[in-house]
Parts: C-alpha cells; sequence; structure tokens
C-alpha cells in the first residue's frame, strides 16, 4: 500500500522528470555513482547501517533504538529528492518504517534525530497522512524530558553519574521535531518548550568567543549550571568540532520557526568562530576537535563539515550575507572531492569517508558514518535553487 501511495503522489509531488535533469548539477558523478548501493542494501530490522570499520571490513549495523537509526532511511529520502527517482522513496518508506516504536521512545533526547530524518523528512517530501500522528506523538514523548525548573530537555539519564542534568549542544537538533510538530498539530506546548530550551541554551552554552561548549549540568532542583564540560570532546574548555556544528545548525534552524534575532545572532558568531579558525584546514573540513594540541597529526570530521555546509545554505538564506554561500560552496567542494568520496571500489551503503564518531572512545575514527552523508546530501538538495530546508 506505501508503495501504491509513493507512485500515485509522485506525479503530483516534487516534479520527479524535472528533478532528475538537475541531478547531475547537485551531486558530482563521484558522488552520485554510490547512490545505487544505499539502494539495494537489504532492509533489516536490525540491520539499520550505521558506519563502516576499513579495519575489520565490517558495517556496523544497529536497531531502530540507536540515535543514528534514522539517517540511513534519511540517505534514500534526500537521494530520493535529488533524483526524483520513485525506488528511493520506496525504499526509504520500508526502513522508515522500522522506526515506528520508537516514537515512544523517551529514554534519552535523540528521539528528534531518528524520527526527524525518518517520519520527518519523509512527511514533508510525501505529504503522507499516517506519518504526521507518529510526528507528534513523537514530540509529545519528546517533552517529556523537559524540566520547568531547568528550562531545558534532559540529554541523558543517570548513568552518566557524573553529571545531574546534563543538556548537550546537540539537542538543539531534537527542537526541530517540536517546531514541525507545533505546526501540524498546533499545541502552543511544543513551541514553548523548544523556544524555552533554546534560550537556556543560549544563555548557558556559549563562550565570549562563540564556541559552545559540549555539556552543560543542571541543579534539578534549583535550574542552576552547576558545571561546564566535555563528553565527546578533547578537554571541558576546547571546541569539539561537531558540536560547534550542532549549534550553528540549531540556532540557524530555531530561527526559521521564531524569527528571534539572537538566534541568528548566535548561529552567525559561532558560523564565523567555525571558518576563521586559525586550525581550520584550507579545505575546511576541521580536525575532530579544534583544541587538540596534536593537530594537525590528529583525524578529521567530515561529519561536523557536512552539518555546518548544510547550515550554510540556511544561514545565507536567512542574512543574505555572501560570504556564507561562498564558505557553503567550498565546503560542498571539498566534501564532494576523491579526498572524501569513498573510494568507488567501495560497494558499502556510504558516501563520505572520514568522519570520526567518539574519538575518547576510540569509535568510529576516520571512517565513513551515516549522519555525514545525510547532511551531505541536505546540503546538495539546499544548495538547488538556494532552498532554504
Ligand atoms: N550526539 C551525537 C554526536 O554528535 O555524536
Amino acid at each position: 500500500m506505501i508503495k501504491a501511495f509513493v507512485r500515485f503522489f509522485l506525479p503530483l509531488g516534487i516534479a520527479a522528470t524535472s528533478c532528475a535533469l538537475e541531478a547531475k548539477d547537485d551531486a558530482n558523478e563521484l558522488l552520485s555513482s554510490r547512490f545505487e548501493l544505499l539502494l539495494t542494501h537489504p532492509v533489516e530490522e536490525r540491520g539499520i547501517p550505521r558506519s563502516y570499520s576499513p579495519e575489520t571490513g565490517e558495517l556496523e549495523v544497529t536497531s531502530s533504538r540507536a540515535w543514528t537509526s534514522g539517517f540511513f532511511p534519511g540517505n534514500l529520502w534526500l537521494v530520493y529528492r535529488l533524483t526524483g527517482d520513485a525506488a528511493y522513496a520506496e525504499k526509504a518508506e520500508e526502513w522508515t518504517a522500522l522506526l515506528e516504536r520508537e516514537q515512544l521512545n523517551g529514554r534519552d533526547h535523540d528521539i528528534g534525530f531518528r524520527m526527524g530524518s525518518s517520519f520527518g523528512l519523509g512527511y514533508r517530501l510525501t505529504g503522507q497522512e499516517a506519518y504526521e500522528a507518529v510526528i507528534v506523538q513523537s514530540a509529545r514523548t519528546l517533552c517529556t524530558r523537559f524540566s520547568d525548573t531547568v528550562g531545558s530537555i534532559r540529554s541523558w539519564g543517570a548513568s552518566k553519574s557524573q553529571w545531574q542534568y546534563p543538556v548537550i549542544i546537540d539537542n538543539m537538533m531534537n527542537l526541530e521535531l517540536l517546531f514541525e510538530a507545533w505546526k501540524l498539530s498546533g499545541d502552543e506546548r511544543f513551541y514553548e518548550v523548544a523556544v524555552r530550551h533554546a534560550n537556556a541554551t543560549l544563555k548557558n552554552h556559549f563562550r565570549a568567543d562563540g564556541s559552545t561548549f559540549h555539556v552543560v549540568d543542571y541543579d534539578p532542583e534549583t535550574g542552576v549550571a552547576r558545571q561546564k564540560n566535555t563528553h565527546q570532546g578533547f578537554s571541558d574548555e576546547s571546541a569539539w568540532a561537531r558540536g560547534q556544528a550542532w549549534a550553528i545548525y540549531g540556532f540557524t534552524m530555531a530561527y526559521r520557526y521564531t524569527k528571534d534575532e539572537r538566534y541568528l545572532a548566535q548561529a552567525r558568531k559561532t558560523a564565523r568562530f567555525f571558518l576563521q579558525h586559525p586550525r581550520l584546514p584550507e579545505d575546511g573540513i576541521p580536525y575532530w576537535d579544534f583544541d587538540d594540541p596534536k593537530i594537525p597529526n590528529v583525524p578529521r570530521d567530515s561529519s561536523a563539515a557536512a552539518i555546518v555546509c548544510s547550515a550554510l545554505y540556511e544561514l545565507y538564506g536567512a542574512t543574505e550575507e555572501g560570504y556564507f554561500l561562498e564558505q557553503a560552496k567550498r565546503l560542498l567542494e571539498s566534501l564532494q572531492s576523491k579526498a572524501y568520496v569513498l573510494d568507488a571500489s567501495l560497494e558499502i551503503p556510504f558516501l563520505l569517508d572520514k568522519s570520526t564518531g567518539n574519538l575518547n572512545k576510540q569509535s568510529e575514527v576516520e571512517v565513513p558514518i551515516t549522519y555525514a552523508d545525510y547532511y551531505l546530501l541536505e546540503a546538495l538538495a539546499r544548495s538547488r535553487s538556494l532552498a532554504t530546508r
């Protein structure tokens, strides 16, 4: 039934044929020649691609519970958006269906990542009514992690015992789910929770130079910020590259829904911190952390560059500052170059190489990871006629 829907919807929807004609301009050949590997990867409930280890030659796959589970379906949705080829939408729907149960998973804040890149994106592209209820329920689940006293959504539970009420900068990304659910349902609570979370993050997460801390830990009884630390970065005071990327993207996105100029000013400042950093390499792809003293002999993180690249297209749309468009194009060119696109002979369902998931745990160091592909594909889609979403 779902497949029938896509076939029926496509001619009315996102202009399949003209998209297909334009696709060549969006993704270069190096990249687009890999798209089919995503399509042909077999759909399995506990086999959702996440990353790949060159040492073992094995794919890392997960169940729908992983924070990354929405990105693989999302990558198929995005290839569909770029190419207009209905086969990608059909496959995206199959993978998306595997995540349905996660609408009730409130064990961490990552529901926004999981459901936004799968159901949320699928809804935008196809308008499928059945997805609406899942999006709204997911937002309800996310709100169960919000404290009125702290004014933030709690990122992690008690297992990370160093903290009482940890909130990480990545959490800004989950607000898109709340804003979309607010638009779909008209429930003002979703908007209120999103704005209060963004305001608390604005107040407590940033340093004077525009960079962001990774973790802010609050006292759940008083709402006071107790300590500012890192989890995935080099040190508490360092600028973890992907954290900066989440901040740039998160505040640009929050501005889209609220038109709060303070959010735009923060996105602009953190983007300049990132783009003008003396330790950002010439090609714009950052080292995993701007403050690792072993630079340049440390891993890069192409996922951070892909997130920033996509955010910069929207930031350009919001500010009309040509600088951000130039920088978006520069990152897009680097990411699509031979240095970062996976070798054509490697038959795995990924596009980009050299993302670093968690160097502190020696986990996923300079390897292909699904979320890097997701934000690169989104950047490509945004680069087309400078779409801001
Ligand atoms: N919160 C996920 C990450 O950026 O690693």
